[in-house]
């Protein structure tokens, strides 16, 4: 019988260990916080992967920094799909997660199943995110039940923008934060492995994240959880329709790219690009040749 031992398993082919969520669970109880990012293509997973992140969650807010949407509802599976694949080819140590769109989970439990299995399948995901509490549990249930790890998502959970009236902090009286609370609670009964905590106070998050032994991963939700996601696009600077109070901006890109585009069209008008080094040479004899050639079929 062939044995594999569990080390090499953890192994990828760049020799770094491969982030699993037993990491998570495991960072936790040693204090360690988790660090994730979005990504939605190959050359900024690689980036990712290379700085060391923990887990690319591919989000759907794909939506809006990338395909130009108002919010998230629009996404497609075939678009989350297809940008995953990207992902996963770029990234080799990171924990990937695939976001569920809008109604590819809310409508019945095979549904999720069948949209968590194709994040794994044909994205190359380890793992799923879906949005919601109690109401979400018998299609977490079945996609945990399928051997499909989940992520919760609880607090401003984008997807019910219409019902919540606006992008805004959740979660602010304590009717809601005690919801919140038991929602978190169920969701970690029911064997989510992690839960994003988006926009809600700070203290309420802190208290969530002693009472649960699974990680908290906070998004606008202050430093006493597990570990920190932003959106990658929010925080390179590279989309200014709307950032949150909570991002902090590591680059700017936006302006990094206008001044790149600017010298661009400016060395064209120039005539100064292409330089000599910019281009490709032929042997003098061929030219030679190719005036020959040329003069006898005139
Ligand atoms: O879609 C997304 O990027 C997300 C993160 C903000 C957690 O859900």
């Amino acid at each position: 019988m062939r044995v594999i031992e569990e080390e090499c398993m953890s192994v990828n082919s760049s020799d770094e260990k491969k982030i699993t969520v037993r990491d998570f669970r495991q960072k936790k109880e040693k204090g360690e916080p988790i660090a994730m990012l979005t990504a939605y293509d190959y050359p900024v997973a690689r980036a990712l992967d290379r700085a060391g992140i923990d887990a690319i969650l591919v989000g759907d807010s794909l939506a809006m920094v990338a395909l130009g949407y108002e919010n998230t509802l629009p996404v497609t599976m075939d678009e989350m799909i297809h940008h995953c694949k990207a992902v996963a080819r770029g990234a080799a140590r990171a924990l990937l997660i695939g976001d569920m769109p809008f109604l590819s989970y809310q409508t019945s439990p095979v549904d999720a199943v069948r949209n968590a299995g194709r994040f794994l399948q044909e994205g190359g995901m380890e793992a799923v995110k879906l949005e919601g509490g109690r109401e979400m549990l018998p299609a977490i249930q079945a996609v945990l039940n399928a051997g499909i790890p989940v992520l919760g998502h609880l607090g401003l959970t984008p997807q019910s923008i219409h019902k919540f009236g606006g992008m805004r902090p959740q979660a602010r009286s304590a009717e809601a934060a005690r919801r919140l609370l038991e929602d978190a609670l169920l969701l970690e009964q029911a064997g989510a492995f992690a839960i994003v905590l988006e926009s809600i106070p700070a203290r309420l998050a802190a208290l969530v994240t002693k009472r649960l032994s699974i990680p908290t991963i906070g998004i606008g939700a202050g430093s006493g959880c597990n570990g920190q996601v932003l959106v990658t696009n929010d925080m390179l600077g590279l989309y200014d329709r709307f950032t949150p109070r909570f991002v902090k901006r590591y680059a700017n890109l936006l302006e990094e790219m206008d001044r790149a585009f600017q010298g661009f069209r400016a060395d064209v008008q120039a005539r100064a690009f292409p330089a000599r080094e910019h281009e490709t040479d032929m042997p003098d004899e061929e030219w030679q040749k190719l005036q020959m050639l040329l003069e006898k079929s005139k």
